[in-house]
C-alpha cells in the first residue's frame, strides 16, 4: 500500500513536470538591443500621427493625477485638498494678468508654499503652463 503510494506521487510529478507551457522554449531571449528597436520606431513614427506619448495627452494626464487634487479639475482650487492648503485658482484672470509664464513653470518647477515641485520633461512643463492659460475664465 505504501509503496504505491510512493508510485503514485512519482507519476504525478512527473506530470507536473510537463505542465510548463511548451513554447516558451521557443521564445528568443530578450536583449538590450530589443529595447533601442523599440525606442526608434517610436522616433520614427510619421509627423502628425497621433502619439499617446505626446505631451498633449501626457498633459492632461499629469493635470488629472498630479494637479487636480489641490487645484480641481479646471484649476479652480477647489480639488479635494484644494481649501486645506488653500491651492490658487489659476482660473483667476487677475491672477493671471500679473503672472508670467516664467513664474507659472517656476512655480510648478520649484514649489511655492505648500504646494510641493513637480519634476517634470520641459515639454510636459510648457503645456501645463499654456493648459493653465486656457483655462482662464472669462471677466
Ligand atoms: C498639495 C496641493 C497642490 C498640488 C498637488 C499642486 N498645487 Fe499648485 N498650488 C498649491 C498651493 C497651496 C498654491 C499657492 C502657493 C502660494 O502662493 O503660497 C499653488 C500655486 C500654484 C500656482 C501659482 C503660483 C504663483 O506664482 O502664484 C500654479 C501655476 C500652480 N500651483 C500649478 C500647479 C500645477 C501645474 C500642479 C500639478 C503639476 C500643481 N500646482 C499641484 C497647491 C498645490
Amino acid at each position: 500500500m505504501a509503496r504505491n503510494s510512493w508510485m503514485l506521487l512519482g507519476i504525478l510529478l512527473a506530470l507536473g513536470g510537463c505542465d510548463r507551457p511548451p513554447s516558451a522554449d521557443n521564445l528568443p531571449e530578450w536583449t538590450p538591443k530589443d529595447h533601442d528597436r523599440v525606442e526608434e520606431s517610436a522616433k520614427q513614427r510619421p509627423r502628425g500621427a497621433p502619439d499617446a506619448g505626446s505631451a498633449e495627452a501626457l498633459v492632461e494626464a499629469t493635470w488629472r493625477s498630479q494637479c487636480a487634487v489641490c487645484h480641481g479639475p479646471t484649476g479652480r482650487g477647489d480639488g479635494p485638498n484644494g481649501p486645506m492648503v488653500k491651492a490658487t485658482d489659476l482660473t483667476n484672470p487677475e491672477w493671471q494678468q500679473k503672472t508670467s509664464d516664467a513664474d507659472i513653470a517656476g512655480a510648478i518647477k520649484n514649489g511655492k508654499g505648500k504646494m510641493p515641485k513637480f519634476d517634470l520633461p520641459e515639454p510636459v512643463l510648457q503645456a501645463l503652463v499654456a493648459r493653465i492659460r486656457a483655462s482662464k475664465a472669462r471677466p
